[in-house]
């Protein structure tokens, strides 16, 4: 069993320093104010195991970070072909504006990833036509660091807390499914076999 929460984290892990893994772009779900499940397509940035952290960046005006901070259950989800295995995780999410961490997520982030914080109006915002929301001047061209350098204050990052993995390998022969939860007491994971 204990093998199953090792291939999970093995497979996180590789997702967050991979590119070409499946699991670098995982489904993140949050609940809207309506109550109402809401996905999207995140790059997983980073995982830290002992700290049972997954972190993401995001713009901080964004639906998600309101969401979050208004309620932060969250549900990560995603399919590992190769692997033959599903990873639908639950956790706590965090949004972190300034500090260390997002200082440090800002400046790992290429001038391209930092050019989308300087949208305006805010993503998400009704527009009248299509649009980047960027000026167009910065458009198809390398950004400079002066230039991205006022949308630091839209950046953030969401880190999850996880506190259940739910592995499910699929085979001909038998599917087999696990589920993992955190006993912070304990401090270890209690897994379980399930039905696939
Ligand atoms: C491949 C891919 C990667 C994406 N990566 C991110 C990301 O890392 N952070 C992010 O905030 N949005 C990312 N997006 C955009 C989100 O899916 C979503 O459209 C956007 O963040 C608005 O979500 P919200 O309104 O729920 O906040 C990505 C979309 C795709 C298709």
């Amino acid at each position: 069993m204990n093998l199953s929460l090792e291939e999970a984290w093995k497979l996180l892990r590789e997702g967050a320093s991979d590119r070409h893994s499946p699991l670098h772009t995982p489904s993140v779900a949050t609940v809207t104010g309506d109550g109402v499940p809401s996905q999207r397509v995140m790059v997983m940035r980073a995982v830290d195991q002992p700290g049972r952290l997954l972190r993401f960046n995001c713009d901080s005006r964004g639906s998600k970070v309101a969401e979050i901070s208004r309620k932060p259950a969250v549900s990560v989800l995603g399919y590992h072909p190769q692997a033959k295995v599903q990873l639908r995780l639950s956790g706590t999410g965090r949004i972190q504006s300034s500090g260390p961490e997002a200082d440090s997520a800002w400046e790992q982030a290429s001038l391209y990833g930092q050019r989308c914080y300087l949208a305006d109006p805010a993503p998400g915002s009704p527009v009248a036509a299509p649009t980047s929301g960027l000026d167009p001047a910065m458009e198809g061209v390398k950004p400079t660091p002066e230039q991205v350098a006022p949308a630091r204050t839209h950046f953030a990052i969401l880190q999850i807390a996880v506190d259940k993995i739910e592995w499910l390998y699929l085979a001909h022969s038998g599917h087999r499914r696990a589920l993992f939860e955190w006993n912070g007491t304990a401090n270890h994971w209690h897994g379980r076999w399930l039905v696939p």
